[in-house]
């Protein structure tokens, strides 16, 4: 167990309910710190570019369609194991298998329009906040 960063995305969906406050609420009562944040409109060469990894997936057009649909709120969160203690916060990828509890199964409407996006690992979570903070913009 040791004080970590993850990164976290506020997808559209919930900037369009206006739920942004009930993600934040959930994340700090999990214990997780948010150390920046800023709300934003992805452009599609960004949201391309993050969601890279998934590019052969049938979902990714689509994917990078919905991430640009509307206002972003990005988030370096820290706290003790933050990546796992974000991912338990956040529950199952599809909100129809996410527990009681969770951001997901509180406010997610479907498997692509599912609220928030957390970094799976240490090392993408550096790469993730990378693409969107400077070091200067992080206050823990
Ligand atoms: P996220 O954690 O942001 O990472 C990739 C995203 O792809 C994922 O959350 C889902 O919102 C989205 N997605 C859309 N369709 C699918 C699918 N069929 N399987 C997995 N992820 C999907």
């Amino acid at each position: 167990m040791s004080l970590q960063r993850t990164f976290s995305i506020i997808k559209p969906d919930a900037t369009r309910r206006n739920v942004t406050g009930a993600v934040n609420k959930m994340i700090e009562e999990a214990g997780l710190r948010i150390v920046a944040q800023k709300r934003i409109q992805m452009t599609e060469a960004q949201a391309q570019e993050f969601y890279s990894v998934h590019k052969e997936r049938p979902f990714y057009g689509e994917l990078v369609s919905f991430m640009i649909s509307g206002p972003v709120v990005v988030q370096v969160l820290e706290g003790t194991d933050a990546v796992a203690t974000y991912r338990g916060v956040m529950g199952a990828t599809n909100p129809a298998d996410a527990e009681e509890g969770t951001i997901r199964k509180a406010l997610a409407e479907s498997i692509e329009a599912n609220s928030v996006h957390g970094s799976d690992s240490d090392e993408n979570a550096a790469i993730e906040i990378a693409h969107f903070f400077t070091e200067d913009e992080i206050v823990g």
